[in-house]
């Protein structure tokens, strides 16, 4: 079977998981139940914390497993593949959006944060040096969805040690230690990725260059690839990242953002990394609206789900 899944999309993997089968069986885990994804090298685990390797969850959130709502009838007819070949999960976790709610650390926190290292067998090859990888999953943002200015969603990072945390929020120092690269929702659903990456003139250049719209920001981070694709709502949307590490002192870094199934956004010639010490380190699932002031605030209770996080090692 190919791996040209949605997940996946990749022809050549040495380690990969996913917790597509993770369901409400008695067993937890049922690959007999997701053969779509039954592909020998494919490692079913559970989407729980400790299995995924969740830590430094930010305080004052959380990311409940529930069982998320049906699909709106909508996107019954969308392109995904949801409910024919390709069920929708039957678990998530939930991030909460109060009204009123900005990010984790404000004062009506909203949304969620922590760091997912996948499953043993995923994370001890990315701290082992592997240059290139796939993290995936699938979100559904609540039918009646406001976007209001913006938000961010889960994407993934890396870097040298603890420096390859945090690397957010307006961070300046040892930026050449970290990446993080999310993806965020812009007024009427525009997506882009907003990415931290070291900050050189060949990185600024071509992020620059990516369409159809990008653009710095001294202060924070780098937008790209403004209005590339559109975030649609009450379905399953599959978001697939993949990163290749530069090899250290040449510009030959790459990323790129698949969504359901289709590459959107892609920029090569990047510098990751300064040091061979710098690894790919997994995901940052982190979620809120904003930006950081109160025009960015979530204007009512809102709530989105996210499943079958899935990562397979190319080199
Ligand atoms: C959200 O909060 C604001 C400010 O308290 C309030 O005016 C508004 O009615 C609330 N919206 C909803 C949908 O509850």
């Amino acid at each position: 079977m190919s791996l040209s899944h949605h997940l996946f999309l990749v022809s050549s993997f040495s380690t990969a998981f996913t917790t597509y089968c993770f369901n409400l069986g008695p067993r937890g885990i049922d690959p007999a139940a997701c053969p779509t994804l039954h592909v020998p090298g494919v490692d079913s685990v559970a989407l729980r914390d400790a299995d995924v390797g969740v830590h430094y969850a930010t305080p004052g959130t959380s990311h409940r497993l529930v069982v998320p709502p049906p699909i709106s009838s909508r996107g019954l007819s969308s392109p995904d593949l949801s409910e024919v070949d390709w069920p929708a999960p039957s678990l998530a976790w939930e991030a909460f959006y109060p009204n009123g709610s900005i990010n984790p650390a404000a004062a009506i926190p909203g949304g969620f944060g922590f760091y997912v290292a996948g499953p043993a067998a995923f994370s001890e090859k990315l701290a082992a040096g592997a240059t290139h990888a796939v993290l995936s999953y699938r979100m559904m943002l609540q039918e009646g969805w406001e976007w209001v200015k913006g938000g961010k969603l889960p994407g993934i990072y890396g870097g040298e040690g603890d420096s390859s945390y945090a690397c957010t929020g307006g961070r300046q120092e040892a930026r050449s230690k970290c990446f993080n690269v999310r993806p965020m929702w812009r007024p009427k659903g525009q997506g882009e990725l907003y990415t931290y990456l070291p900050l050189t003139d060949r990185n600024q250049q071509q992020l620059s260059a990516v369409p159809p719209y990008s653009t710095g920001n001294a202060q924070y981070g780098f937008s790209v690839g403004r209005n590339a694709f559109n975030f649609d709502v009450g379905r399953w949307i599959t978001l697939a990242f993949r990163v290749k590490l530069n090899d250290v002192g040449s510009e030959n870094g790459e990323l790129e953002l698949w969504v359901d199934g289709e590459s959107v956004i892609s920029v090569s010639g990047l510098t990751l990394r300064d040091s061979d010490k710098s690894r790919i380190k997994g995901a940052h699932f982190q979620t809120f609206f904003g930006g950081h002031e109160v025009d960015w605030a979530s204007p009512k209770d809102q709530r989105a789900w996210f499943a079958d996080l899935s990562g397979a090692i190319i080199e």
